[in-house]
């Protein structure tokens, strides 16, 4: 099978690596990708927030199928374009996808539904959001609608922060609502599914570190980090999620005409009460996706045709028992401003370490070296018997690589320590 991946992260990185490895691969295809990724496919020069281009390339070269990994071109309705071209896409359309492009859709749906989440308001006014703060107080959460790389959401302490959040998430939501919701207490888990319109078929458990800093202080990030399986997701809870959150979403969707295929990636937060859902991705996370696909004893292509075909429900799917972890370096400044194009070596050395692999993210090749490209630059991934042992080999990997102007966090997977 000829297929085409979509995205140049680390998600798309640690997809190719594993798409790579399929016995069903003829020729893999990305765009616009990463050195990382060049290293298992052929880089074409597309850009992929254009979907007639993308649907003219894969008519060109006879792709079988398209696998997209950002979130964008999915709420901007690629995938709808591709199915309307008979061209096969593993992703949801446009109408699934607005369970990442809307809160307030999401939020709805969870009303509707009888979903556990954060209770929730909804505003177009400023002066009634602020009544809202007056009469609710703090800590409470502010959310603005629409795609902002997960910066569109400010978790308010006190009051004061909440005031000062207003003006700030009214100006990103433009002219959509603002959605301020109850803080729940507890700890965050991502937990990933397929779903192919009907059938759910459960991946596995992952927990990211979205702070910047050591012991989860400072901003919030794209991740710093993640680890998989997550002991909090305990199969009772999984059960649960799946009970009360997964599959009546699935089938929320599907009744409403608008089947859900792809990649679910519910954002959760394990409460003393159970799990409640945070937010829903329609993609899998990055960098959760590193994680998972070292894990992953069975074939990706394989599990995304079945989601594509509506058969996931002849399969299963398995997983190795070690632990992953994986640590992200990012460019001094990150989440902040930051300066591109400082020289990375010794990338080689690390990667040679035992049960390391290393995923790129924000890098570039310039005459024969390696040079950074973005604030999340590589993902240094590790596998273990435990928590402990993935991590001591994540980070002595870490210690081979020679980049002064990169920092990562030294902690990651604490909280599984
Ligand atoms: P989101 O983009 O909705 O995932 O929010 C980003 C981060 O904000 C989440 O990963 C949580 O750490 C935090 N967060 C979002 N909503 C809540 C909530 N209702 N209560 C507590 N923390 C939240
Ligand atoms: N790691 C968080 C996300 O992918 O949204």
């Amino acid at each position: 099978m000829k297929v085409l991946l979509l995205g140049s992260g680390g998600r798309e990185h640690a997809l190719a690596w594993k798409l790579a490895s399929s016995p069903l691969l003829t020729k893999l295809y990305a765009a616009p990708g990463n050195p990382g990724i060049a290293e298992e496919a052929d880089l074409v020069d597309l850009k992929i927030s254009d979907n007639a281009a993308v649907e003219t390339f894969c008519k060109e070269k006879k792709i079988d199928l398209v696998v997209v990994g950002p979130e964008a071109p999915l709420v901007a309705g690629l995938v709808d374009r591709l199915s309307g071209a008979k061209i096969k896409a593993f992703g949801p359309s446009a109408a699934a996808a607005k369970l990442e492009g809307s809160k307030s859709f999401t939020k709805q749906l969870c009303v509707e539904n009888n979903i556990p989440t954060a209770g929730y308001a909804e505003f177009r006014d400023k002066a009634a959001a602020k009544q809202y703060l007056d009469l609710h107080g703090a800590p409470i959460v502010l959310k603005a609608d629409g795609l902002h790389a997960g910066k569109g959401v400010v978790v308010a302490m006190t009051k004061e922060e909440a005031i000062a959040a207003l003006d700030q998430v009214f100006a990103m939501g433009s002219n959509e609502p603002v959605v301020i919701e109850e803080f729940l207490q507890g700890e965050e888990a991502s937990y990933f599914c397929f779903v192919d319109g009907e059938t759910v078929l459960p991946l596995t458990s992952a927990q990211d570190h979205k702070r910047v800093f050591d012991g989860d202080k400072g901003p919030n990030t794209g991740g710093m980090g993640a680890y998989s399986p997550a002991p909090v997701f305990t199969p009772e809870i999984e059960q649960r999620t799946l009970a009360e959150i997964v599959c009546p979403t699935a089938r929320a969707l599907a009744k409403a005409g608008t089947p859900y295929r792809g990649v679910l990636y519910a954002g959760l937060m394990i409460t003393e009460d159970g799990p409640k859902l945070i937010e829903y991705n329609v993609r899998f996370g990055d960098p959760e996706c590193q994680v998972l696909m070292p894990r992953l004893k069975d074939d990706l292509l394989t599990l995304m045709l079945a989601a594509c075909d509506r058969t996931l429900d002849k399969m299963s799917v398995r997983w190795r028992d070690e632990v992953a972890i994986t640590v992200v370096l990012a460019t001094r400044g990150y989440p902040g401003s930051y300066k591109s194009g400082s020289e990375i070596r010794g990338l080689d050395r690390a990667a040679r370490a035992e049960d390391v692999t290393i995923f790129h993210a924000g890098t570039k090749r310039e005459d024969g070296k390696l040079l950074a490209a973005g604030g999340r630059v590589l993902n240094v991934t590790a596998l273990g018997k435990t928590v402990k042992e993935a991590q001591t080999r994540a980070y002595q990997a870490v210690d081979l690589i020679d980049w002064p102007e990169g920092f990562c966090r030294r902690d990651i997977g604490w909280r599984a320590v």
